[in-house]
């Protein structure tokens, strides 16, 4: 793979978010998230560790930087904290030390040539907003949620002119109001030690709420800043490729299901106006509804789906045979299982869930491509992980030679889906540096870049190497 084989003005980047690198969480008036109360409870992670400190890149981001631009990368994704520019959220002062902090960042971005690519929500919330009125259950958040990218637009839009409102919503309210496992720790149903609660609708309130904040977003961007400012908006996707168990037209629809309760559940609604008619046909009245004017507001409001893509899973159909147990359960009555008769669906990477398939990334481009008339997309994240917990050694670490043929194989994959006509704009690494990977604490390393956490030492790894190599038009075969 070459890269030549993509469009001159394609964005190679890396991705990060708040706060999986930024630490610092109390520092500079920054407020508490809901990340930083979630992970202080004990048993949430699985290492015991939280993201107070991270990658303390709070006050290494000018070092992170000059990481990003000794490896030739001309475009940098990552997330603004909104308790650290809004510390209580819409119920107090604007944080002027937030705002500078992103000035800064911003600034030496583009000193170094390098675009930012700005998530505007990447899971981390004012915990005062959860504490007051339930955040993601109450439609008070879609206005919030404007009064913070309003405040985004105006102070940096004159310098990013990529935006995505949220990073992943699917996942956000899939783990926080399904599952449980993420904050706020709502389950709807039975799931690990966690009881289902009174109301098994919650995660489709989440999502309507973020689907229509999303669109508060979009139309303020719009209205007020777009034309003088030159940039565009969008949201990024959590998406997964499923392969139907077998050739039969009852495992397709299954796939094809999965792919609407997982994907559509957001776009449909953003590009359509309507959920889509897969849930709607499962769902029915359980389905919140979008009135006229939503739908109005709604319709057509992006201008480039962000596409994180890792792995892909069988789809099997559940609905009339024994794994069904309602319509919540794994994506309406759809089992993604990642091995068949025993066999994975690829090499297993560090993570439970996430396997090398390289084709998943074509396929599921396409898929998104013809579903929505060949929306812009970027391919906004996508990396191997590697479990450190049994005490790899760093040597171990830094020559991740299986990271390295990850990424060649999924490029190759994303470059055939351009070549048959999708269009992808640019594709981002994640992840710059290890970093906390959520319930997975420090165990599970992401990075380009290895870091040791007692000195907060970066050293590049194999794939830095690789990566560079390739932008430069030096890949090795
Ligand atoms: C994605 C998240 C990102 C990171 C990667 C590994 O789901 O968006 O923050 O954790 O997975």
């Amino acid at each position: 793979i070459d890269r030549s084989q993509f469009p001159p003005d394609f964005l190679f980047g890396t991705a990060t978010s708040s706060y999986q690198i930024e630490g610092a969480y109390l520092d500079g008036n920054k407020g508490l998230s809901n990340w930083d109360v979630f992970s202080h409870i004990s048993g949430k992670i699985e290492d015991g560790s939280n993201g107070d400190i991270a990658d303390d890149h709070y006050h290494r981001y000018k070092n992170d930087i000059d990481l990003m631009h000794s490896i030739g990368v001309n475009s940098y994704r990552f997330s603004i904290s909104w308790s650290r520019v809004l510390p209580r959220g819409r119920f107090g002062e604007i944080n002027s030390e937030g705002i500078s902090f992103y000035n800064k960042l911003i600034d030496y971005l583009l000193l170094k040539g390098i675009q930012p690519f700005v998530t505007l929500c990447h899971y981390d919330i004012p915990q005062e907003l959860e504490d007051r009125y339930g955040a993601w259950l109450n439609s008070q958040i879609q206005e919030d949620f404007g009064y913070f990218a309003n405040i985004c637009f105006k102070e940096f839009g004159e310098r990013v002119k990529y935006w995505g409102t949220f990073n992943e919503p699917n996942v956000m309210v899939n783990k926080g109001y399904r599952s449980g496992i993420y904050p706020p720790s709502r389950c709807s149903e039975p799931y690990g030690n966690c009881l289902a609660g009174d109301s098994n609708i919650e995660p489709f309130i989440a999502a309507h709420n973020v689907i229509l904040s999303h669109a508060t977003a979009v139309d303020i961007y719009r209205k007020k800043y777009q034309n003088k400012q030159g940039g565009s908006i969008g949201i990024v996707m959590s998406t997964t490729w499923f392969e139907p168990y077998a050739d039969t037209p009852i495992e397709r629809m299954a796939a094809a299901r999965a792919s609407a309760f997982e994907i559509g559940w957001l776009l449909d609604p953003i590009i359509y106006g309507s959920y889509p008619p897969e849930m709607t046909q499962i769902l029915g009245p359980i389905l919140p509804t979008f009135s006229s004017s939503d739908k109005k507001k709604l319709t057509s409001s992006l201008d480039f789906i962000g596409v994180n893509h890792y792995s892909s899973l069988y789809a099997k159909d559940c609905l009339f045979s024994e794994c069904f147990l309602g319509p919540f359960q794994s994506n309406g009555s759809v089992l993604g299982l990642g091995y068949k008769n025993g066999v994975p669906i690829g090499p297993k990477t560090g993570m439970s869930n996430l396997f090398v398939a390289p084709n998943g990334m074509e396929k599921i481009v396409l898929y998104v491509m013809e579903r929505y008339k060949n929306v812009p997309m970027f391919l906004t994240e996508n990396g191997y992980g590697q479990n450190t917990s049994c005490n790899l050694s760093t040597k171990e670490i830094l020559i991740d030679e299986a990271r390295v043929k990850f990424l060649r194989s999924y490029l190759t994959s994303l470059s055939n889906a351009i070549t048959k006509g999708a269009d992808v704009r640019g594709y981002f690494v994640w992840s710059l540096i290890d970093n906390f990977e959520w319930l997975h604490g420090y165990s599970e390393r992401f990075g380009l870049y290895h870091v040791d956490y007692k000195t907060q030492k970066r050293t590049p790894k194999l794939s830095a190497e690789w990566y560079k190599n390739f932008l430069i038009g030096k890949e090795d075969q």
